[in-house]
C-alpha cells in the first residue's frame, strides 16, 4: 500500500474531524488498536501532514476512560470556533451501552499537531430524545453558526423507523437544546450514521466554510445509510428561519435513484472546509472486499480514500470530485499517449510505467451519438446494468475503457469502462468497475459496481481518471461526475506483474486523444 493512509496496523474506518489547524492537516479516524476486526475499544486514531500526501501518525487522541465513553468513541467532527479553537463533538457509548455526545478539546493549542486531547467535565452535553432509541444516536456533524449567532449541529438517527438528522442548537457550544423537528428526514430509510451539512457556491469550484451564510450557496446534506452501506447526498437549500433543509428533487431515498458519493466502496465519509487553499475536501472509509479471517491474518482492515476536492457541478444538479491537487506530488515515471485509435475487439498495453501504482488519465472521442444503441426503460440500476453487460459482451458506442491490476494473459483483470446510449432525448454514459475476474481466488466480494453520467450533445469527450495502488482502484469519470472506487486482490504477485491496457469491445472505433500515465512515488508515513 503506497498512497493511502494505512494508518498504523489494524481496523481502522470512519474518517473524524478532518481539519486544517496552524499549517497541518488532521485526520482522525476510527481505529481498534488491538485487532483487525471491530469491537468495544474503538479511539479516536490520529494522523497529521503538511500536504495530504505524507503522513505522521500519531498517538490516539481520544480513548474510552470514562462513564460516558468507556465502551468506545465513536464517529463525531471538528468545528474551529472563533479565535481559532478547535473543538471535537463524538458520540461516546457509555457504561450502558446507549450512545451520547460529547465534548473534547485540545490541551495545548499552541501545539499545531494537537497531540494531547481533554474531555470536558460535564459530558454528554447530548443524551437519546424521546422516540430515538439509546444504539440510534450517533455521529454529530460540525456545526454551523447561524445570522443569531446561534450553533447548530446534527446528530444521526433513526426516529418511527425514519432516518433523520437531529438538530441541536447552542449558544455556547456547551449546553445543547434539542429543536422540536429535524434538519431533515428520509422517507422508508435506517438510520442516518455520519450525517454531514455543508454550503457549496454557485459560482466557483471554492469550498464555503459552514458558517456562511450568504446569497448564491446550494446546501448538500449527506448520510451514511447503514443498511446499504452507502453514503447518499442531495442537494438544496437551506430554509435558516424555519431550520428546514429543502432538497431540490426528491430528497434521500436510499434507492438506485439517488445521487452518492462513490457508486462503490465508500462510507462513512466526512467533509471539511480548507482554509488555507479555499476548498472542501471530502474523504471516506474504503473496506476490504476479502473475508474478517483474512484481516486476521494480514492484521490490518480497512483505508482511508485519497482525498477528494469537492465542488457543485456547472448544472448545479450534482457534485464534483477529483483528488487533491497534491496527490501529484507522487507522480513519477511518466508515458503519454496521443491519437491512438482503438478498433473494435482491440486493445493495446500502456507500457513503461508501475501498473501496480499507478495514476493513469485517458480521454476518449465520443462516437456519433447518433448511432449510439438505446436505453431501455426498464435498465434504471446502473450497478445491475454493469453486472449484465459485461467488459466482454460487445455493444455499439463501448464498452471501452481501461483494464487495470490485471495479469499478462488477461486471467485477472479490473475493467473500468464506458458504455454509451440514447436515453429519450438525451445521452447518458454508463461507468462500471467489473471486479467479477479481479482474481481467480475464492470468497472475495467481487461486486460489480456501476454510475450513469448523463452527457450533453455538444460534448465531444469522456475521460476516466483511475488511482491504482495495489489492491485499491479508485476512479473518476467524466472528470468526476462519478466515482467509483473498488478492492481487487489478484492472485499474481503485484508488484512485478501487474499490466495495464486500453481496450475497446464496441462494435464502433474510438479514438483516445491523449492518455497520460505516471508510476506512482511511497508517500512517507504509508
Ligand atoms: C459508521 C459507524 C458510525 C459509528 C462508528 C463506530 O461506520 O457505524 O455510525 O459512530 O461507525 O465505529
Amino acid at each position: 500500500m503506497i498512497l493511502y493512509l494505512l494508518l498504523g496496523a489494524f481496523y481502522r474506518t470512519d474518517p473524524n474531524g478532518p481539519m486544517y489547524y496552524k499549517g497541518v492537516y488532521h485526520l482522525f479516524y476510527q481505529y481498534n488498536p488491538y485487532g483487525a476486526i471491530f469491537n468495544t475499544t474503538i479511539v479516536w486514531g490520529h494522523s497529521v501532514s503538511h500536504d495530504l500526501v505524507n503522513w505522521i501518525h500519531l498517538k490516539n487522541a481520544i480513548v474510552p476512560t470514562k462513564s460516558f465513553d468507556i465502551n468506545s468513541c465513536w464517529s463525531g467532527s471538528t468545528t474551529i470556533l472563533p479565535g481559532n479553537k478547535p473543538v471535537v463533538l463524538y458520540t461516546g457509548v457509555n457504561t450502558k451501552n446507549q450512545q451520547v455526545q460529547n465534548l473534547a478539546m485540545p490541551k495545548n493549542l499552541s501545539d499545531p499537531f494537537l497531540k494531547e486531547w481533554k474531555k470536558y467535565s460535564g459530558n454528554p452535553i447530548m443524551t437519546p430524545p424521546d422516540g430515538v432509541k439509546p444504539d440510534n444516536f450517533r455521529d454529530p456533524s460540525t456545526a454551523w453558526k447561524g445570522k443569531d449567532g446561534i450553533w447548530r449541529v446534527v446528530v444521526g438517527g433513526l426516529r418511527s423507523n425514519l432516518g433523520v438528522a437531529i438538530l441541536y442548537k447552542s449558544k455556547d457550544f456547551v449546553h445543547w437544546s434539542l429543536h422540536d423537528e429535524p434538519l431533515y428526514f428520509g422517507k422508508n430509510t435506517d438510520i442516518w450514521e455520519c450525517p454531514d451539512f455543508y454550503p457549496v457556491s454557485v459560482k466557483s469550484r471554492d469550498g464555503v466554510d459552514n458558517s456562511v451564510i450568504r446569497i448564491n450557496l446550494k446546501y448538500v446534506l449527506k448520510a451514511s445509510f447503514k443498511s446499504k452501506s452507502h453514503d447518499y447526498y442531495t442537494i438544496g437549500s437551506y430554509d435558516a428561519e424555519n431550520e428546514k433543509f429543502l432538497p431540490d428533487s426528491k430528497g434521500l431515498t436510499g434507492s438506485s435513484l439517488d445521487l452518492r458519493y462513490d457508486y462503490g466502496k465508500f462510507y462513512a465519509s466526512k467533509t471539511f472546509f480548507d482554509s488555507v487553499k479555499n476548498r472542501r475536501i471530502l474523504w471516506g472509509w474504503i473496506n476490504e472486499s476479502d473475508s474478517s479471517a483474512d484481516d486476521i491474518k494480514k492484521e490490518w482492515a480497512g483505508i482511508q480514500s485519497i482525498p477528494r476536492q469537492v465542488y457543485l457541478d456547472s448544472t448545479q444538479t450534482q457534485l464534483v470530485q477529483w483528488p487533491v491537487k497534491e496527490t501529484e506530488k507522487l507522480h513519477d515515471k511518466h508515458v503519454t499517449y496521443s491519437g491512438k485509435k482503438l478498433r473494435r475487439e482491440s486493445l493495446f498495453e500502456v507500457s513503461g510505467i508501475t501498473a501496480s501504482q499507478v495514476d493513469i488519465e485517458v480521454s476518449f472521442m465520443l462516437p456519433k451519438l447518433e448511432e449510439v444503441e438505446v436505453l431501455d426503460p426498464k435498465w434504471s440500476d446502473p450497478q445491475l446494468l454493469c453486472s449484465t453487460k459485461t467488459p466482454r459482451d460487445s455493444g455499439r458506442a463501448g464498452p471501452f475503457g481501461l483494464l487495470l491490476m490485471a495479469s499478462q494473459d488477461l486471467k485477472e483483470q479490473t475493467a473500468v469502462f464506458f458504455r454509451i446510449f440514447k436515453d429519450n432525448h438525451q445521452f447518458v454514459v454508463l461507468m462500471c468497475s467489473d471486479q467479477s475476474r479481479s482474481s481467480l481466488r475464492e470468497g472475495i466480494d467481487k461486486t460489480t459496481y456501476g454510475a450513469f453520467i448523463y452527457i450533453n450533445r455538444k460534448d465531444e469527450m469522456i475521460s476516466l481518471r483511475s488511482l491504482v495502488d495495489n489492491s485499491v482502484i479508485e476512479s473518476f469519470g467524466a472528470e468526476g461526475r462519478a466515482c467509483i472506487t473498488a478492492r481487487v486482490y489478484p492472485k499474481f504477485s503485484v508488484h512485478t506483474e501487474a499490466h495495464v491496457y486500453a481496450f475497446n469491445n464496441g462494435s464502433l472505433d474510438v479514438v483516445i486523444p491523449r492518455l497520460d500515465a505516471w508510476s506512482m512515488k511511497t508517500a512517507k508515513g504509508n
